[in-house]
């Protein structure tokens, strides 16, 4: 396995591109299912929960070619198998997302149950409940979900919980559904939202789009001819390369970004003491050298503060001036990048659901590890300010997510190398 040695004290300075979204281009690669006509998906990032995606769709027969630049066009009409394998589906949770698509174009699906995952149980009940709602059969059998189903018909939906891939999985099954389907507390992260523009560039009818209450009036067909859809930029990249930036009292330039999806990310960098600056389509952030200051967050479904990027906020409080409490609702045990940061120096106490972080001057390279992208991703921010070498070990979770990390930190004047296993 791949690691990161990462050398601390270098004041990041630079500009970037953001990447495509991972968290829209999974569903809409997914939703590819539904076209009948092939699909043009562009600005898909380089990662490897994408690569996981066109295995899944390769394998059920699904016809895929990608260019130098990560178009990636999708011909569906050569599928032959609707199953969704346990070694894929435990690899990456968000193969989930076939479901809906499968069941609604083909009338079957055969997908994994994905079980409990190191952030924590994520069931996928909604996901299920919602379908049978609309009519599905559904047996769950030897650790799959089989679903049936002639032509689902549409219904009333008030989701149980805010669920981002449970809004997309119903959404994408609502779109081929006989009548119109009404769906109450639905999630309105800005990747749904995108899911959603690209269903109706297919000819799909959804109105509410970037509420929590989604309208889909069902059509017979969608992707009667090649639909071009560009995935919107990941917010969740932007606000790391942000902290990054903080962390290290830098300054960074994010370009081919949308400053309008981190209101409340962007909030708590000016806390912590960040000038930022937007436009259109870019972000600065300028820390002028300075430490930031320790900031409270409580992560909840968008627009609030996403629990994405909790773990490197909890990085940043770290070695933060003062204390900052961290208050994670959204699930239940997404803290293990505390232990970790406690090996580096960290002063953090968990107390249920909060970490109480109280900033220390300095943070120590340690070996490290952790088992989710996003915790990953803390720890190698902590380590851009930390005395001597980090080695970040277990960085498959990285490359799920981040585009080049290492690339891109170099860019920006970090002391980073991957040393492959
Ligand atoms: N939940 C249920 N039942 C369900 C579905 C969800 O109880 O049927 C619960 C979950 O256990 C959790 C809460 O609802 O406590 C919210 O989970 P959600 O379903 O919204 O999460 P998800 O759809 O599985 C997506 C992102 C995650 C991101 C969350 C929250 C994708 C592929 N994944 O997961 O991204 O953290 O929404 O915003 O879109 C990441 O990129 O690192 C990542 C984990």
């Amino acid at each position: 396995m791949d690691k990161l040695i990462i050398t601390g004290g270098a004041r990041l300075d630079g500009e970037l591109r953001i990447s495509g979204a991972k968290n829209a281009a999974l569903p809409i690669l997914a939703a590819t299912l539904l076209s009948h006509a092939p699909v043009r998906i562009g600005n898909v990032p380089h990662l490897h929960d994408i690569t996981t995606t066109m295995e899944l769709l390769g394998r059920m027969g699904v016809d895929l070619t990608v260019d130098e630049k990560m178009n990636i066009q999708v011909d569906s009409s050569t599928i032959n198998s609707f199953v969704a394998p346990y070694e894929l589906v435990r690899t990456m949770r968000a193969s989930i997302l076939v479901l809906g698509p499968l069941l609604a174009r083909f009338g079957e699906a055969h997908v994994s149950l994905p079980g409990g995952c190191a952030i924590g149980s994520r069931p996928v009940d909604i996901h299920i409940n919602g379908l049978i709602q609309m009519g599905a059969d559904i047996n769950l059998e030897g650790g799959f979900i089989h679903a049936k189903a002639k032509r689902l018909k549409g219904c009333r939906l008030v989701l149980e919980q805010i669920t981002v891939t449970g809004t997309e999985n119903l959404l994408m099954a609502a779109v081929l559904a006989e009548g119109t389907t009404i769906m109450e507390n639905a999630a309105k992260e800005p990747e749904v939202t995108d899911l959603a523009h690209f269903l109706n560039k297919m000819g799909a009818k959804i109105i509410g789009i970037g509420t929590d209450g989604l309208t889909s009036e069902g059509v017979e067909k969608l992707g009667e001819t090649t639909v071009h859809y560009d995935i919107l930029p990941d917010r969740i990249e932007t606000g790391t390369y942000l902290c990054a930036a903080a962390i290290t009292g830098g300054r960074v330039k994010l370009k081919d970004t949308r400053p309008d999806l981190l209101d409340a990310v962007l909030a708590k960098l000016v806390e912590a003491g960040a000038e930022i600056t937007t436009g259109e389509d870019w972000i600065e952030l300028n820390m002028h050298g300075k430490r930031p200051k320790a900031v409270s967050i409580r992560t909840l479904p968008y627009p609030a503060f996403p629990t994405d990027m909790q773990a490197q906020f909890c990085a940043m409080n770290a070695i933060a001036e003062g204390v900052g409490v961290v208050t994670e609702t959204v699930f239940e045990n997404r803290f293990m990048h505390v232990n970790e940061l406690q090996r580096m120096g960290a002063e953090i106490r968990l107390e249920s659901n909060t970490a109480i972080c109280t900033g220390v001057n300095k943070l120590t390279g340690a070996p490290v590890m952790a088992t989710d992208l996003r915790a990953s991703a803390s720890l190698v921010i902590a380590a851009l300010v930390a005395e001597g070498d980090t080695i970040v070990d277990r960085i498959y979770h990285i490359d799920r997510g981040y585009d080049h990390i290492e690339e891109k930190l170099s860019q920006l004047g970090a002391t980073i190398r991957r040393v492959p296993k």
